[in-house]
């Protein structure tokens, strides 16, 4: 018999994605493949020359040792770089950088070195389901706040004052917003900035949708250097095509970049060495990479406008990030079951709003990371069997 689990598995259920991708796969054996266009994983490779690079670099002899936890002087200093040319924010490479295997262990490390059990987090409603993971498996208190569509899915701030007590020690905000494609203005960035100073709260952005389709990427260190209330999460996994990598960053004031430091060598060393070259070259002069991938984000954003339209959805344009966020029609009275409807009618998978939060009810997340020749199967197969379809 298996011992009894800690009290907090009781809380998190198995992420959504990693039950729905193995039904994928059963019916992938049955003889019936499925579109699949949920999922944020980018289909095609970093660029040619960082792969040349990476490859060289895992065939010399001194490159497969235990790598400091800080990360290397040569990746810190181009983040640093990078984050100066993308964003125009000066960071102390040896101090206010903290490399992690994606920034999904980025969220769980702030988290475990910032809440107490039984603290509040604030956390977005919809927004990335790993926010609210992290929080409960910490036994810490979810406190949702409400992005709507009538306030383009920006935090309303007079709604943070009322959710926000002694207890609330960290909010997670995320612009470019994941799923709703949202963006926040400096202004925005600013009043939330100062919120979060009142309250003496955390504030976090997860920004690894910051360079796509996006022509005027934003910090959240307007100011243009770090603050010790605000911490920004960024990653190569979507802008560089590296999300098997594990390669993002923690930019961040020296003093909370050392609290992490207490928890994270717990965990685990350093990026492989060869990774952390390989990922230095590719951020270093990326804005010939970064123009091109967003040519291909608006071809397939294209695709995947006319695949709503067909399928009766309605969206705004001007998204920006690696989806599409879209009401579904009104014929339908969740999204699981549109989404249902179409993966077993259509054999295409689109993610559900809900899974984002109450606020994603009435919505469906159109990934645009695929091949583009896999938006226009689905867009063929719909087409051609419009006049079938019973909404
Ligand atoms: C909002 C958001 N944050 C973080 C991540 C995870 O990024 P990483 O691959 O760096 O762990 C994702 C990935 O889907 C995301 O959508």
């Amino acid at each position: 018999m298996i011992p009894q689990t800690a009290e907090k598995l009781d809380h998190v259920e198995q992420y959504y994605f990693s039950t729905k991708l193995a039904e994928l796969t059963e019916r992938h054996k049955k003889g019936q493949p499925v579109i699949n266009l949920a999922i944020g994983n980018p289909g095609s490779p970093p660029k040619h020359e960082t792969l040349e690079h990476l490859s060289k670099k895992v065939l010399e002899q001194e490159m497969h040792g235990y790598q400091s936890y800080k990360g290397t002087e040569e990746f810190r200093e181009a983040w640093a770089t990078w984050y100066q040319r993308h964003f125009g924010v000066n960071i102390d490479s040896s101090s206010e950088i903290l490399p992690t295997m994606g920034s999904r262990e980025a969220i769980m490390l702030i988290t475990m070195v910032f809440v107490n059990k039984e603290d509040k987090v604030l956390i977005p409603d919809p927004g990335y389901p790993i926010y609210q993971s992290a929080t409960r498996i910490n036994d810490a208190q979810p406190v949702t706040y409400n992005l709507l569509p009538e306030n383009n899915w920006l935090p309303d701030i007079e709604e943070l004052e009322q959710l926000a007590d002694d207890t609330t020690k960290l909010m997670w905000i995320n612009y470019p917003h994941m799923p709703t494609g949202a963006k926040a203005s400096k202004e925005i960035m600013r009043e939330l900035s100062d919120f979060a100073h009142r309250k003496n709260i955390l504030l976090v952005n997860d920004n690894p949708y910051s360079l796509i389709r996006n022509e005027h990427p934003q910090s959240l260190f307007t100011e243009g250097n770090t603050a010790e209330h605000l911490v920004e999460l960024n990653s190569l996994s979507k802008s560089h095509n590296m999300a098997g990598w594990r390669v993002a960053g923690i930019t961040a004031d020296k003093g909370v970049i050392n609290n992490i430091l207490k928890i994270k060598t717990q965990f685990n060393t350093g990026i492989f060495l060869p990774l952390q070259k390989a990922a230095a070259s590719a951020i270093n002069d990326d804005e010939e990479w970064i123009h091109s991938l967003n040519d291909e984000y608006r071809k397939k954003e294209r695709l995947g406008q006319q695949l709503l339209e067909a399928l009766g959805c309605q969206f705004r344009l001007n998204q920006s990030g690696m989806f599409l966020w879209a009401k579904i029609p009104n014929e339908f009275s969740s999204s699981e079951r549109f989404v249902e409807y179409l993966l077993n009618v259509k054999d295409i998978f689109i993610a559900p709003g809900f899974i984002f939060g109450e606020n994603g009810e009435g919505y469906i997340r159109l990934s645009l990371s695929n091949k583009e020749k896999d938006l226009r199967k689905a867009l063929f197969k719909i087409n051609v069997s419009l006049q079938k379809i019973e909404f």
